[in-house]
């Protein structure tokens, strides 16, 4: 299994036919796919629940890779976890209880992960580096697809990758928003191993979209 991982965001997708593009990915031979959790209330805009997750699981082998843009996540950490979410990640802003919602999420059997906004300091993780499985870095402010990626958050992801080091910690780093061929090429240069893309690969050819970002990885 490859280091690098691409994560096709179905935010992208097409949600009348959420089966079939599960397939499709699947046939690309990517592991992940990233579902992100919308509430309209920590970010503007509703996208999907644990129920559509639940309705999605019997049908795909991959990795559900769960971006919670949700409020007081912890409240929701159990229906994703009977949903078959694999990933659950959370941001540090959207809580009060971070260490306990990690907790939590690891106590399901789900892999956590925490998250923060490009205007979010990584101090604000620190303190529980040593009990995440993955670490979310946005490269957009989170809502939408299709906006353009944030090249200061460079600085973060290396930041995150130091720190990683020097706690003796192997968490993977995950980038999410406004991954192409180019930026893909930066945020792995700073550090970061799993790539969200959602709007690069939709348009157009999937297949020829994964094996370009793949290329771009030299993977
Ligand atoms: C934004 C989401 C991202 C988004 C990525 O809030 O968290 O995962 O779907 O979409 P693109 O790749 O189009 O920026
Ligand atoms: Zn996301």
């Amino acid at each position: 299994m490859s280091h690098y991982k691409i994560a096709p965001s179905i935010l992208a997708a097409d949600y009348a036919n959420f089966e079939a593009e599960l397939k499709r990915l699947e046939a690309t031979g990517v592991e992940y796919v990233h579902i992100d959790i919308m509430d309209g209330h920590f970010v503007p805009n509703i996208s999907f629940g644990a129920d559509v997750v639940a309705a999605m699981r019997p049908h795909s082998k991959l990795v559900f890779d769960c971006h919670l843009m949700v409020s007081n996540p912890e409240q929701h950490i159990e229906n994703f976890a009977r949903a078959g979410a694999d990933i659950v990640t959370i941001h540090a802003e959207a809580t009060q209880h971070l260490h306990g919602a990690l907790q939590k999420i690891r106590s399901t059997g789900m892999k956590a992960g925490a998250v923060i906004n490009p205007g979010t300091p990584v101090v604000l993780i620190e303190p529980v580096l040593h009990m995440v499985d993955q670490v979310l870095l946005m490269t957009v402010n989170p809502g939408f697809g299709g906006q353009a990626y944030l090249p200061e958050v460079a600085e973060k992801i290396a930041e995150v990758a130091r720190l990683r080091e020097k706690k003796g910690l192997s968490f993977d780093i995950e980038v999410d928003g406004g991954i192409d061929n180019k930026t893909i090429v930066s945020a792995k240069e700073a550090g970061a191993n799993v790539f969200v893309a959602g709007s690069y690969l939709f348009k157009g050819d999937l297949q020829a979209n994964v094996t370009t970002l793949k290329a771009a990885l030299h993977d």
